[in-house]
């Protein structure tokens, strides 16, 4: 599964990178806001950051300003992903995009059948949001595991981009679910490496080895 990490937080992203644990970077325009910066520089900062795709979001709602947004987007940086909302001018705008060769990210998917049409319209990345129907008391992971299945079925080459991803537990049901990537807070990605029972198990080599006067 490839770790995506989700924010527009550059000085995080360049840790993370560094430390070899992102594949990408999902932002939408709430991370954008919140960076408090130009959205094209903090874009084109972020994709010298990693190789992988950056999705970047439009802000448009019709299909002819969503096309025009997206190959302004595309043109910051080749690893740019437009991100687009899955709505019926959404949906268009993918298929002429990606039709165009621009990779794209089809995000706030809360459905199976969100999904079935964005694989249909030929996005590269169908971006499900997990947290949101959790905290609806939807069952999220269940429109993961139905995405996965509908996907095998008919061999849709869209890549699942689990998201809205608020803990560790969601990203196991990810992986275990088949989710192609996970778009994870830094947060919550840098918890993942962590386990009490890791730490004190460390400490008790250490006290031994320092007891023991082994150098190395
Ligand atoms: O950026 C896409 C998605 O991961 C955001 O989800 O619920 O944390 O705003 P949320």
């Amino acid at each position: 599964m490839k770790f995506f990490v989700d924010t527009a937080d550059t000085d995080e992203i360049k840790s993370l990178a560094e430390a070899g644990l992102i594949d990408g970077v999902t932002t939408n325009p709430s991370l954008i806001a919140k960076s408090g910066r130009n959205m094209s520089d903090v874009i084109a900062e972020i994709c010298d950051l990693t190789t992988g795709h950056v999705s970047a979001e439009v802000v448009a709602t019709d299909f002819d300003t969503m096309v025009s947004e997206g190959r302004k987007l595309q043109k910051i940086a080749s690893n740019v992903a437009v991100k687009l909302p899955l709505t019926m001018d959404g949906l268009k705008a993918c298929r002429t995009l990606s039709d165009a060769g621009t990779a794209v990210n089809v995000t706030l998917c809360f459905s199976a059948n969100q999904a079935l049409l964005a694989a249909k319209a030929g996005a590269a990345y169908i971006s499900p949001f997990i947290g949101r129907l959790d905290d609806m008391n939807i069952d999220g992971m269940e429109v993961i595991e139905e995405i996965r299945i509908i996907y095998d079925n008919y061999g849709f080459e869209t890549e699942i981009l689990a998201a809205s991803i608020r803990n560790a537990n969601h990203v196991k049901l990810s992986a275990l679910a088949g989710a192609d990537v996970a778009t994870v807070p830094p947060n919550v990605l840098r918890g993942l490496a962590s386990h009490p029972l890791t730490d004190k198990g460390l400490a008790a080599f250490l006290a031994d080895a320092e007891k023991a006067g082994i150098k190395i």
